[in-house]
């Protein structure tokens, strides 16, 4: 039986005709050098909004969440997101302290990912984001949470159309080290 919905799914190209090239002997020994290089590489390519990642929760029994939010530094502590403690992130976060974020630049076929644990920035700090916010009226919002994730593993993806992907791993743990074609 001809199932149109899948065909239509079917009839989808994955990635766009163009794919740049990506050497992981080339790349560097730092995964923030890497990622900002790519970030540049995305914006010349036309990602709208390359700062934008899925933040990965999950609840004290497993159960996992997922939602987009927007990355607003990388630095000594981590990558950086902010939100509500009260939202059921926060609320996950508060009881299961790890994350995954996971970058998708679709021009290019590349995404990145990156997991750890997460921690909360200073009061200062969040109250800081919070009135940068381009909607920010003036009125304070003492649960607006920053946080970082600490990576424990960062990893950068780069689709091929003979689909011998290349897989550039940083950090430690089961994936370390490098595998390509996977
Ligand atoms: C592109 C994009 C960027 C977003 N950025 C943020 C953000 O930086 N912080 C945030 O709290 N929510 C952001 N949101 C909204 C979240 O995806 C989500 O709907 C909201 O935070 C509630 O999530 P939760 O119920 O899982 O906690 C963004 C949504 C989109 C589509």
């Amino acid at each position: 039986m001809s199932d149109p919905f899948r065909s239509q799914l079917r009839a989808l190209p994955d990635f766009p005709l163009e794919l740049p090239d990506f050497d992981p002997d080339a790349a560097p020994a730092d995964p923030v050098e890497l990622f900002r290089r790519w970030l540049d590489e995305a914006l010349a390519a036309g990602v709208q909004q390359p700062h934008a990642c899925s933040l990965a929760t999950a609840d004290s029994n497993g159960q996992p969440s997922a939602r987009m939010l927007i990355l607003k530094n990388i630095d000594d502590d981590g990558w950086h997101f902010a939100t509500s403690r009260t939202s059921r992130k926060g609320r996950e976060l508060a009881v299961n302290p790890r994350a995954a974020l996971n970058f998708y630049w679709p021009q290019q076929g590349r995404q990145i990912r990156v997991a750890g644990r997460v921690i909360e920035l200073s009061e200062e700090a969040s109250a800081a984001d919070w009135h940068a916010r381009p909607a920010a009226d003036g009125t304070d919002n003492p649960d607006w949470q920053l946080y970082a994730v600490s990576p424990q593993e960062i990893e950068f993806w780069q689709a091929r159309h003979d689909r011998r992907h290349m897989r550039h791993f940083y950090g430690a743990g089961p994936e370390s080290g490098r595998v390509n074609g996977g």
